[in-house]
């Protein structure tokens, strides 16, 4: 039984709803959000739960190796969720030292924090990292990635995940540091920082601005609502053996340019919209250097052996989606103009 968890990058997307997710269902566990309140981190996605008696938060950088000591000495951590990275392969391209320095030596760091403050008693320790289908490379038409494909990252982001994805499996097998990695394919769903593909188009379309297409749009990726991946890290945490990764998805592929298109309908009737209104914003813009074809996961393992199924048709998760991001347009407003990175000195340094 874990009683008090680390979880670091809580303030991100899918962070922010696997805070909220341990937070409501374990009362009776300690949870520090560690977060550096990058351009990504938001506290304004976890308001709902930021007073709650079991709810921690720590600013703080990943990186920062004497703070990172401090802050295991500090709580006497039973359990590590890692989610902390820089996550958007544009910016990877633009940026990759970037990459290297938060996902592979900020995950170096945490290990390494976690080995020697666990090296005397192992039992009932876990340090969870978070990952994605990226480090598998890139499919043709055919076949899904499993547990058992080689790594072979193909962008600076996929690569700093493969070599963090490394270190940790290394420290499993060197100083038995208890580990699990699961690699989950592309996430949407509330809370999604509007430069990835679903959040921006979803703002665009809403403005009136043009949505860039890569390419032709013919790229695919496997879509899993992330109320589902927090729920798979959550059952993963609890029931998964050491050692093991798990791949997590929902058999669920779409073409870019299928995606925006369904997207569009859906904006169509939201918005009140003529039918075809949305679809005329469409613009195939430069592809991206290196742009991944396909990625596709084949999630058995998980289902077979810890019974993890997604709740949710990708129809009414994007329905679900464009609902909130409609009538949360304060967050969005905040989120785009930046007044999101003012909450953390208005919330948290007055306390
Ligand atoms: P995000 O960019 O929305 O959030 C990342 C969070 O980490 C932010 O709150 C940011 O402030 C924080 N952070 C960044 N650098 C930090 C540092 N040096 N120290 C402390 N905190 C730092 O990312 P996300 O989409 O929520 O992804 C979370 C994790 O899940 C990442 O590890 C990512 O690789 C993985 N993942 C994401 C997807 C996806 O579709 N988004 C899919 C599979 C796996
Ligand atoms: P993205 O959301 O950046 O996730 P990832 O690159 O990690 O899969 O992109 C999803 C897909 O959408 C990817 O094939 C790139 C494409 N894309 C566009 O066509 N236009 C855009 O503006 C963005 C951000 C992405």
């Amino acid at each position: 039984m874990h009683h008090t968890i680390l979880i670091t990058g809580g303030a991100g997307f899918i962070g922010s709803h696997v805070v909220r997710l341990f937070v409501n269902t374990y009362p009776h566990y300690q949870i520090v959000n560690l977060d550096a309140l990058t351009y990504a981190g938001n506290l304004e996605n976890l308001e709902d739960i930021q007073d709650k008696p079991n709810y921690i938060f720590e600013k703080g950088d990943i990186t920062d190796e004497p703070f990172i000591n401090k802050l295991f000495e500090k709580y006497k951590f039973d359990g590590v969720i890692h989610l902390a990275a820089e996550s958007h392969v544009d910016r990877s391209i633009m940026d990759p030292l970037a990459f290297i320095k938060t996902n592979v030596m900020g995950t170096a760091t945490l290990l390494n924090a976690a080995r020697q403050y666990w090296k005397d008693d192992m039992k009932g320790k876990l340090f969870y990292h978070v990952s994605t289908d990226e480090v598998y490379g890139s499919l043709g038409e055919e076949g899904f990635f499993t547990e058992e494909t080689c790594y072979d990252p193909r962008s600076p982001y996929s690569a700093s995940k493969a070599s963090s994805d490394h270190f940790v499996m290394a420290y499993y097998h060197t100083y038995h540091l208890p580990a699990i990695i699961s690699n989950c394919s592309n996430n949407y769903g509330s809370h999604h920082f509007p430069e990835k593909l679903i959040p921006l188009a979803i703002h665009n379309i809403k403005n009136n601005k043009p949505v860039p297409v890569y390419g032709k749009g013919e790229n695919i990726r496997d879509w899993l609502y992330v109320n589902d991946h927090a729920r798979a890290i959550d059952t993963i945490f609890h029931k998964g053996r050491v050692g093991e990764t798990y791949n997590i998805g929902g058999f669920n592929e779409w073409k870019n340019i299928d995606l925006i298109n369904l997207l569009c309908i859906i904006m169509d009737k939201k918005l009140g919209r003529a039918p075809g209104t949305s679809a005329q914003l469409i613009t195939f813009v430069k592809d991206r250097a290196g742009h991944d074809l396909r990625y596709a996961i084949d999630a058995t393992k998980l289902n077979k052996e810890l019974g993890w199924t997604p709740s949710l048709q990708f129809e009414e998760g994007l329905e679900k989606t464009v609902e909130w991001y409609l009538s949360n347009e304060q967050w969005l407003d905040h989120v785009t103009s930046g007044a999101y990175q003012e909450y953390y000195s208005d919330q948290y340094q007055k306390r």
